[in-house]
C-alpha cells in the first residue's frame, strides 16, 4: 500500500473538531493525522487527547516543522490567506476551508506563494461530496433535464448573538449569512450546472438579531448564469433549526430535480426528479401527472470531509490537479463582492471575471 499522506491541522475549532479530525481517524484511508495546532493551546491539547494525535502545538511554525506534507486550514477566514501563505512558504500542500479569503488581493497574494512553492491547493467545498449533490449533477450534466432554466440552493441556520463570536464582528467575517452559507450555495449551483454566476442582484437585511456588528441574518440572492440559467440563493441566520429545508431545486426544459437536506454538513439528504418532457402543445387544462414520472433516489451518505482529505491526498500522491482550485475561490470572492455591492447600490451587477 502507498505511504498515507501525513497531514496538520490549523484551528482546531467547531468544523475541524466535529467533522474533519473525527473524519479523518473514522474513514480517511489516504491521509494521516500527525498534529494539530491551535492559538488556543489548550483547545488543541483537547482534541489531540480526544482523537489520539500524536503531536499539538499553538503556533503555525512549530506545526510546518513537523514531519507532514499537508495542512488542513480551518480559521476564520480573515487569516486564511497569511496562513496559507505562511504554509506554501514552508513546502505543505493546502487545504483551506472557505471563504478562501475576504479580499481578491488576498487571493493574488495565496497563489503566487503556492505557484512559487510549487504546492497544491484545495478549496474545501465539501458540499460538492455529498451523493446527492453528485446525482444531480450527473442528471444535469447528461441532459436529463433538458436546457437549464433555474437552480435554487438555500442554506439556513438560527443564529442568535453568541458573545464572543467572529462570525458577528464584521471586521473578522466580512459579512453574514451570505458568506458564510450562501458561499456554499453559489458553488454548489454554479458546479452542477457547470456554469459561472454572470449577473447578480438581491436582498440582504439585519432583520432579527441584534449581532454586535452589522452583518446579514437574512440574504435573498438573485442570479444569472453562464448557460443563461437564472439562480437564487438564499441563506438565513433566523429561521429556526427545525424548519431548514436546505434545498437544492434544479428546473430544466425536460423537468426538475428536488434534493432536501443535501445542502450541510451532515452527508445524507433526499432527493426526487420529475422528468417528462412535454409531448404535446400548450395545455391549457394544466393538467399534471407528476406521480408517473417521479423518481426518489435513496443513497447512502459518505462523510464530506473524509472525502476531501482523501481527495487531496490522492491529488497530492498522483500529482494531479486539484478539484477546487484557487481560481474557483478568486471567483467565489468576485461574486461575493458583485453582490454586496449589488445589494448596497440597489442594482444588477456584472461579475467581473
Ligand atoms: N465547509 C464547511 O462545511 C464549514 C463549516 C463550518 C465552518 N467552516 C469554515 O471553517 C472556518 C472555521 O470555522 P469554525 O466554525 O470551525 O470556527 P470556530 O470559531 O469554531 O473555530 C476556529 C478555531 O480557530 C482557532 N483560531 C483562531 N485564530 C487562530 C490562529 N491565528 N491560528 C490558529 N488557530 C486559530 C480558534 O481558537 C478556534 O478553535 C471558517 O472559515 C468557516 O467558514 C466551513
Amino acid at each position: 500500500m502507498a505511504e498515507k499522506i501525513r497531514w496538520g491541522v490549523i484551528g482546531c475549532g467547531g468544523i475541524a473538531a466535529r467533522r474533519t479530525i473525527p473524519e479523518f481517524k473514522s474513514m480517511s484511508s489516504e491521509g494521516e493525522l500527525v498534529s494539530v495546532m491551535d492559538i488556543d493551546e489548550k483547545r488543541a491539547r483537547e482534541v489531540a487527547e480526544q482523537f489520539d494525535i500524536p503531536h499539538y502545538c499553538a503556533t503555525e511554525e512549530e506545526l510546518l516543522q513537523q514531519n507532514i506534507d499537508a495542512v488542513y486550514i480551518a480559521t476564520p477566514q480573515n487569516i486564511h490567506c497569511r496562513q496559507v501563505v505562511q504554509a506554501a512558504q514552508a513546502g505543505k500542500h493546502i487545504l483551506c476551508e472557505k471563504p478562501i479569503a475576504i479580499s481578491l488581493g488576498e487571493v493574488d497574494w495565496m497563489e503566487s506563494a503556492c505557484k512559487d512553492a510549487g504546492v497544491k491547493f484545495m478549496l474545501g467545498f465539501c458540499m460538492r461530496y455529498n451523493v446527492y449533490n453528485k446525482k444531480a449533477r450527473e442528471l444535469v450534466q447528461s441532459g436529463s433535464l433538458g436546457k437549464m432554466v433555474m437552480g435554487r440552493a438555500e442554506l439556513t441556520c438560527w443564529y442568535p448573538p453568541v458573545p464572543g463570536a467572529w462570525r458577528q464582528d464584521v471586521s473578522i467575517s466580512h459579512g453574514g449569512a451570505l458568506i458564510d452559507m450562501g458561499t456554499h450555495c453559489l458553488d454548489i449551483l454554479e458546479w452542477i450546472m457547470d456554469a459561472r454566476i454572470v449577473e447578480v442582484t438581491g436582498f440582504q437585511d439585519l432583520m432579527t438579531h441584534e449581532y454586535p456588528t452589522k452583518i446579514e441574518d437574512a440574504s435573498t440572492i438573485v442570479l444569472r448564469f453562464s448557460n443563461g440559467a437564472h439562480g437564487i440563493v438564499d441563506s438565513y441566520f433566523n429561521l429556526p433549526d427545525a424548519a431548514a429545508q436546505n434545498s437544492l431545486e434544479l428546473h430544466g426544459t425536460k423537468g426538475s430535480v428536488i434534493g432536501q437536506g443535501t445542502i450541510g454538513q451532515d452527508p445524507t439528504g433526499n432527493m426526487f426528479s420529475i422528468i417528462q418532457p412535454q409531448e404535446t402543445g400548450y395545455n391549457a387544462d394544466q393538467i399534471r401527472n407528476i406521480e408517473v414520472a417521479r423518481q426518489e433516489y435513496i443513497m447512502e451518505g459518505i462523510g464530506l470531509y473524509g472525502q476531501m482529505i482523501d481527495v487531496f491526498s490522492k491529488c497530492i500522491v498522483e500529482d494531479t490537479e486539484s478539484p477546487i482550485t484557487l481560481e474557483d475561490g478568486r471567483h467565489s470572492v468576485q461574486v461575493v463582492n458583485a453582490i454586496y455591492k449589488a445589494v448596497k447600490e440597489k442594482r444588477v451587477i456584472r461579475v467581473k471575471g
